[in-house]
């Protein structure tokens, strides 16, 4: 039926690239559309949510979770509604990943704690003896770099409008404000935390990793 094209490589050429270019098209234009980001209700991370980003970041959790569901029944049913584009409006860079060798991560904040999180990042083989997630002990006593993640912060409100200190939204004020807000943050979530080590580093002041980690697991909903 296509003879007339497919004996025409230029044509061919030309149809498909109209055709995946108006395709992209209708998939694309909804998205610059006001209303379709930031989608209602999304937040810019806290500080201490961006340190635990970084953590992610730096210990390469994407390569083996991804954080897009597709809409299809399979995905929908394990781990929630699926991804809309305007809830990662502030998420820079994005951390969809491209392999699950784990779960997927996007909502794992509506079923998972932050005392299942402490349990299963010492030792992910305790939780599941088959399991082949590195253990990540050293999150327990590494501290998180709050600066950087105050830096990132201003910088996206600076740069991007991204719409810190606004009302309902995330306080950044002064780097000092922003620290000692960290600090409070990472506390109230140590509560519900056994380690004493890392009571004992709040209690000092300083934030060891696996509490950043757990603030941003913790806003993944
Ligand atoms: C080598 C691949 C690999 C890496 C790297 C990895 N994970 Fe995993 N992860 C897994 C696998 C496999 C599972 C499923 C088994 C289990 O629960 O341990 C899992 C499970 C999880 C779960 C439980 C999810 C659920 O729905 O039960 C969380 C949370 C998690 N990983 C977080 C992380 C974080 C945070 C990092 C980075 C610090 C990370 N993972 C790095 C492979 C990995």
């Amino acid at each position: 039926m296509f003879h007339w094209l497919e004996e025409r490589p230029f044509m061919f050429a030309a149809v498909v690239i109209v055709f995946t270019a108006f395709a992209g098209i209708v998939e694309l234009i909804p998205d610059f559309a006001k209303s379709s980001r930031p989608l209602v209700g999304t937040k810019p991370y806290t500080v201490l949510q961006l340190a635990g980003r970084g953590v992610y970041i730096k210990e390469s959790c994407n390569s083996c979770h991804s954080q897009l569901i597709r809409p299809f029944k399979s995905e929908t049913a394990r781990y929630g509604m699926y991804s809309l584009s305007g809830e990662y409006a502030y998420d820079r860079p994005f951390l969809w990943g491209s392999k699950r060798t784990g779960p997927d991560l996007l909502r794992v904040g509506n079923y998972r704690t932050t005392d299942w999180h402490e349990y299963h990042m010492w030792e992910p083989k305790d939780v599941m003896p088959t399991s082949i997630m590195p253990a990540y002990k050293h999150m327990f006593t590494n501290l998180a770099k709050i600066e950087t993640a105050y830096a990132e912060a201003y910088t996206v409100k600076k740069v991007f409008n991204v719409p810190y200190d606004k009302e309902g939204m995330p306080v950044l004020g002064s780097f000092e404000e922003a620290k000692a807000l960290a600090l409070k943050e990472a506390k109230e979530i140590a509560k519900d935390m056994k380690s004493k080590e890392v009571k004992a580093l709040l209690e000092d002041g300083k934030v060891p990793e696996i509490v950043a980690m757990i603030a941003y697991l913790n806003s993944l909903k």
